[in-house]
């Protein structure tokens, strides 16, 4: 067992291979947080800091006078009673009141891990060590029952972390808040890393120092956003890529969330994740339970690289389908900027011919082949083909597809509406609204309220017929407006503040039942690009669209931020035209392809336009990738050291058994008169030798780790090196 109870002091302790959880049941009842951080291996409890009786102004508990709960590390922090600070949840009785006190009743310690109902969470797989321990606390006076659940994945020194509230009372509560996860670490020397954007350019890793107060990020949007990423870690001052103590929090879910820290007056620093507090309320009648979602927890000693590659693995092996979680990705070739909504028949023919000859493998049609879609303006829920541009149905386009070898995929959006649809005209009442106000629109289109059962049903049967008609091999599920004027009519006037998570927990359920009965589909997800790239989604669909910025230069920073959290295997990264389409930059196909190569290559450029010049390029490209794609999509990734950051960004992919490793380098403006850089690789086997891809040049492990690569005179902007070794046998 991972979980050790020990009854004389009361601790529970989570350990995993290198990191030690601690809890404490306090004489009153009250749960404390004991630890978090690198592994105790032995541990028979220890004293937690006792508080200081100078800090003035702090309450006593009744009955308690040398305790303070605000002096204390509290492991789930209410608010009101003997603390003060920011809590982790907040309850509303019917009489009005908001103090809740809730205290240790049992605990269980199981093996295994259970799903969540209706929730996306870390599944285990056979052979893994994952234990569970439920601790369930009460608040007397109301009759309430808390769960806070923990599992541990030992060998992958993860934690996650959620909350359930069944209300075993008489009456009504309201909740306001239930995080799914609070820690109070003992100091505030840390900086708050956080992955921050717009549309265009999502998840910029941003990292600034801590000061007392809070600070947080969230997303009202109703879905996890392009502004923000549902994540969290704080580093010490110290810590940078590959060495120093950072603590990581991610949330699976994908609707309104918040996180964020506040850095109490003695210093300490409060974590937390989860729904976000604001505008949420959720009505718990007697009997019922609430879940909040699942938040994973990192620790790592080894820096931020150390926590990052913790984060992608376990999403991997844990978190991702298990059948498409170590599939290789085929190739893609994506209609959208070759043609917009300019489809034609014959074209796109010529298009995937010259896509296959090129070495891709599957054929993407993106938007504007279905109902009268020339246009944004039009036709969302209307899931039948444009008559216009394909008289006989998309069967012939498929079939030429398929018999050019390639896969056929379209593109979705299922959870939208357009004004002008037929949809639309038979269930105005089917978007989400509030009564009496105007509804906002964004992209021309509405939001459909999948709160309804009836507007869930319509979805999964539209998309039933839809996958099944056309064949389909792949699927990308489009989302593109946030939603407004968050309300429905399926609810009460008074449930208003449960529409967003309910919209969500719609969301999930018709995902479940698509993608189970789906399962030979390859489901990408996307919201205008990475409006929605969160765990919660990659639970049910393998891949996203990372960001609809497809320039190679902006990409290193969005791909960056995107490998803190996420799988290469996940990220989908295209090549396309230049000058680039979001931002005017022209930059050489090599380089596109390099930056390309860090997750799932795909174009997205009309390849009929190509030079013979880049067709050649291109075809080299797609060759290299298929003999580095499985080091890519199922090896290990680390982010190198470059001694000019803000100039150049290199890395590493190596393969699960070491026997290839694959490093690439993009350095933005050129420069005159500068030393080359040097790129050192990380994790080869010291005197194994090294075999540079098509050359004779053979190397020693240690020598490209510790005298590293040496790059070649640069000379243009945007240019790039890529290197591949191959591990000669010994
Ligand atoms: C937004 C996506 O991110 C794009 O890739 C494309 O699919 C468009 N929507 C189509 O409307």
């Amino acid at each position: 067992m991972a979980i050790i109870f020990n009854e004389k002091n009361k601790t529970f302790h989570l350990q995993g291979q290198n990191v030690s959880y601690i809890m404490e049941i306090y004489p009153t009842g009250h749960l404390l947080h004991n630890f978090w951080g690198g592994k105790i291996e032995k541990s028979d409890g220890f004293e937690l800091s006792t508080f200081n009786l100078d800090a003035a102004y702090t309450a006593m508990q009744v009955g308690e006078e040398e305790l303070s709960l605000e002096l204390l590390p509290v492991e789930y922090p209410a608010h009101g009673n003997a603390d003060l600070r920011t809590p982790a949840f907040d309850l509303e009785y019917s009489d009005g009141g908001r103090i809740s006190d809730f205290r240790y009743v049992r605990h269980t310690i199981t093996s295994g891990k259970a799903a969540i109902k209706g929730l996306p969470s870390l599944y285990t797989n056979e052979g893994q060590t994952v234990d569970t321990l439920e601790i369930v606390l009460k608040d007397e006076v109301k009759k309430l029952e808390m769960t806070l659940f923990y599992s541990i994945f030992e060998a992958e020194d993860i934690v996650t972390r959620r909350v359930e509230l069944k209300n075993l009372g008489t009456e009504k509560v309201i909740i306001k808040e239930l995080s799914s996860a609070c820690v109070e670490l003992p100091h505030h020397e840390f900086d708050m890393i956080q992955m921050s954007g717009s549309w265009g350019r999502e998840r910029h890793v941003q990292r600034n120092s801590i000061v007392p107060g809070g600070q947080y990020i969230d997303s009202s949007r109703g879905h996890s956003g392009h502004e923000h990423s549902p994540f969290l870690a704080l580093a010490a001052t110290d810590a940078t890529d590959s060495y120093g103590e950072v603590y990581g929090m991610s949330l699976v879910y994908s609707g309104n969330f918040k996180a964020g820290i506040n850095v109490d007056m003695r210093y300490n620093t409060r974590m937390q994740i989860g729904i976000n507090p604001f505008r949420f309320s959720w009505n718990l009648e007697p009997n019922e339970t609430f879940s909040a979602p699942e938040a994973v927890l990192v620790y790592s000693a080894e820096g931020t690289g150390g926590m990052s590659k913790k984060y992608r693995d376990i999403y991997q092996s844990n978190l991702i389908k298990p059948d498409y979680k170590y599939q290789e990705r085929p190739i893609l070739i994506n209609s959208w900027e070759a043609f917009y909504f300019d489809l034609k028949e014959e074209e796109l023919g010529e298009f995937a011919k010259t896509s296959s000859e090129l070495g891709m493998e599957l054929f993407v049609m993106d938007d504007g082949w279905f109902g009268k879609r020339d246009n944004d303006q039009t036709s969302l829920g209307d899931w039948f083909i444009h008559e216009g541009k394909f008289p006989n149905g998309l069967k012939d386009l498929s079939n030429k597809v398929k018999d050019l070898g390639m896969k056929f995929g379209i593109w979705v959006e299922p959870e939208m509406i357009s004004p002008k649809s037929e949809l639309f005209s038979k269930h105005p009442d089917w978007c989400i609204e509030t009564k009496d106000r105007v509804k906002s629109l964004s992209r021309n289109q509405y939001v459909l309220d999948l709160t309804k059962p009836e507007v869930r049903e319509y979805i999964i049967s539209a998309m039933r017929k839809v996958f099944t008609e056309t064949g389909t091999d792949y699927i990308k599920w489009d989302m593109n407006r946030s939603i407004t004027e968050a309300g429905s009519s399926s609810v009460d006037a008074n449930q208003q503040g449960e529409v967003s998570h309910r919209y969500i927990l719609g969301l999930y359920e018709i995902l479940e039942v698509l993608t189970n009965e789906f399962p030979n589909i390859l489901f990408e997800s996307c919201a205008g690009g990475g409006g929605r790239y969160d765990a919660g989604m990659l639970y049910y669909m393998p891949q996203t669209w990372t960001s609809d910025d497809t320039d190679a230069i902006e990409r290193l920073f969005i791909q960056e931020g995107t490998l803190y959290q996420f799988p290469n295997i996940s990220m989908g990264s295209h090549v396309s035209a230049c000058p680039n389409h979001q931002v005017g930059r022209t930059t050489p196909i090599s380089t596109r392809g390099v930056v390309a190569m860090q997750g799932n290559l795909g174009y997205e450029l009309n390849v009929l336009e190509l030079t013979d010049a880049e067709k050649e390029e291109v075809k080299e490209q797609t060759a290299l990738y298929k003999k580095i794609r499985g080091t890519v999509q199922l090896g290990d990734f680390t982010h190198l050291k470059v001694n000019d950051s803000t100039n150049a960004r290199a890395w590493q992919h190596l393969s699960k058994d070491k026997n290839q490793v694959v490093a690439s380098y993009v350095q933005i403006l050129a420069r005159a008169n500068v030393a080359p850089k040097k790129i050192k690789l990380v994790d080869l086997e010291g005197t194994a030798r090294y075999q540079l891809d098509g050359t004779d040049s053979i190397y020693y492990g240690d020598e490209l780790m510790n005298f590293g690569l040496t790059t070649v005179r640069i000379e243009k902007d945007f240019e790039s090196q890529q290197w591949v070794f191959n591990k000669l046998a010994d």
